[in-house]
């Protein structure tokens, strides 16, 4: 693909997420969003009319098939994203697969080792992380001094009792779709890979955890504390070094709070979307200009975390990661 080009991007699943990351990709530089693949051609053809997007397809399939179709966003409940990843990448299309990609590793490993092989560009989508807040966080990192733990926290109160974050056909539940974001965040500060884990879950009526917290070493013997959750409100993420304390109070969504410094409120830049961010990080990529920002590694390393927190929560022991 020249790369004079836009990515064409197919937007597999009209729900909640795909809705938001459409508010401000008109603005996109490198790419456009072209269609849209529901499991039923009334909602595809509903949302194509709202967010202007001519091709409209009754199935996953069928958009797959569509050779207008560079690239596709897959918007869909968690269970779902390593199957239609798969199916995407032996279609030939790039892949913006939504967070979490997998609880299991070797899904991870076998989606990039497919993707490679294809040369295909693969990302997991933690938008967070294509923030100006979150790269003003890391600028300001070292001035807390020697890193000594890491707190964070993600919660909401789940109103409704039919979310599909709450199935656990689907790999629902507190750790999959909040304590991912903690998990990724503990991983960027501390800049490596936990070598033990310990977590704790409190199961709801469905059968998936409502409440999960962790907690992870690293190398160097910094230990960060994990908290997750439906039942209550809660967003943060802490680094606590020798010098002093680092806070971001919506490191996740960045639309509250703002980062302190010991206390004291510090600028964070000029606010902008972090989903179009994302979407244009990962079309630069596609396009031949670097890395995608996420790649393999981190996915590997989220998906290693998460299997091993629910392994501890299930047997009541610490699980060790290291070798
Ligand atoms: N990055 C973020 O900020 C962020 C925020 C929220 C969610 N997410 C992630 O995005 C993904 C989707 O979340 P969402 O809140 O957008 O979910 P959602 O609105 O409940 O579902 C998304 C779409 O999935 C399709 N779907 C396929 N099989 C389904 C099934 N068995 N039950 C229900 N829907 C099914 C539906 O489309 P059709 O039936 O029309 O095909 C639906 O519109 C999740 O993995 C979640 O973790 C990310």
């Amino acid at each position: 693909m020249p790369s004079s080009e836009k990515v064409r991007w197919g937007i597999l699943g009209p729900g909640s997420i795909a809705s938001r990351l459409l508010q401000d990709a008109d603005r996109g530089t490198n790419f456009s969003v072209v269609a849209v693949g529901s499991r039923s051609r009334d909602r595809a053809a509903e949302f194509g009319s709202r967010f202007g997007i001519a091709r409209v397809h009754g199935s996953y399939e069928a958009l797959l098939a569509d050779p207008a179709v560079d690239a596709v966003y897959i918007a869909l409940p968690n269970s779902l994203h390593h199957p239609m990843t798969m199916l995407a990448l032996a279609a030939g299309k790039h892949v913006l697969s939504e967070k979490p990609y997998s609880r299991h590793p070797e899904q991870v490993v076998e989606a990039f080792d497919a993707a490679e092989a294809a040369g295909l560009s693969l990302m997991e989508a933690f938008m967070w992380r294509h923030s100006p807040q979150t790269r003003r966080f890391m600028e300001l990192l070292p001035e807390v001094g020697e890193l000594q733990s890491i707190r964070s926290t993600f919660g909401f109160v789940m109103a409704s009792t039919s979310d599909v974050r709450l199935e656990p056909g689907l790999d629902g539940g507190a750790l999959m779709d909040l304590g991912c974001y903690t998990i990724s965040g503990s991983r960027m500060v501390a800049g490596a890979e936990p070598v033990r884990v310990f977590g704790e879950q409190t199961l709801g009526p469905t059968g998936v955890d409502v409440r999960f917290s962790g907690l992870l070493r690293f190398p160097s013997g910094v230990v960060a504390e994990i908290v997750a959750g439906f039942t209550s409100t809660q967003r943060s993420l802490e680094a606590v070094g020798s010098k002093g304390t680092l806070v971001s109070r919506d490191p996740w969504q960045g639309e509250l709070g703002g980062i302190e410094l010991n206390g004291r409120a510090e600028p964070v830049g000029v606010p902008d979307d972090a989903y179009r961010l994302e979407m244009e990080s990962l079309s630069a990529a596609i396009l031949g200009h670097g890395q995608p920002l996420l790649g393999r590694a981190d996915a590997l390393g989220q998906a290693r975390t998460i299997d091993a927190l629910f392994r501890s929560a299930a047997s009541g022991n610490p699980v060790s990661l290291a070798g």
